[in-house]
């Protein structure tokens, strides 16, 4: 069932997020299943616990191909607690990010092009993937929510920020 999801000015957005102490639980199961029908209601590329108001460290993200948008490359469902990042190199890029949090807007926003991600999945099994590209760019969208931070905060020059719909007339673009 898919769950409301907090807008940006909700203080619940700015806060740290905790780590998650026990897995494979029916309560984590039923929780990171609302967030995935959430996220794929929503057509959202990824969505952070601390988006529906629960201050636990899990974000998750998918993106599914079509062919009607070749430039964006797809990502497996993933579910991922307790994340940690590295960069790979330092290595950074600017690119247009949206938020389910943040409705209708887009901004550009530099991220690092490469990183390895580790972390658990609801089961506690280990996760552990070196990637770049798009699929880095919303890692590090997700888990920046875990630690209240959204996405225009790091936006260096806000003349770009602004509604999808004057920047990309007639141009969807997956929300994050
Ligand atoms: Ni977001």
């Amino acid at each position: 069932m898919a769950i409301d999801v907090l807008k940006m000015g909700d203080a619940r957005l700015l806060n740290q997020a905790d780590p998650v102490t026990e897995f494979d639980t029916p309560e984590l199961h039923e929780l990171v299943s609302g967030m995935i029908d959430t996220m794929r209601t929503l057509n959202g590329a990824g969505l952070a616990a601390p988006q529906i108001g629960v201050g636990l460290q899990i974000v998750l993200f998918e993106v599914v191909e079509n062919p009607r948008y070749p430039d964006v490359e797809g990502i497996p469902l993933t579910v991922l607690i307790n994340p940690v990042l590295e960069p790979i190199g330092d290595e950074m890029k600017e690119g247009w990010e949206g938020c389910l949090s943040i409705p209708g807007m887009r901004g550009l926003v530099p991220r690092f092009t490469k990183l390895r991600y580790s972390g658990f999945d609801a089961h506690g099994k280990t996760i552990d993937r070196e990637v770049g590209g798009f699929h880095a760019r919303v890692v590090q969208h997700e888990c920046d929510h875990l630690q209240g931070i959204l996405y225009p905060m790091r936006i260096r020059d806000l003349r770009n920020f602004g509604f999808s719909s004057v920047l990309f007339p007639g141009k969807p673009c997956p929300e994050e």
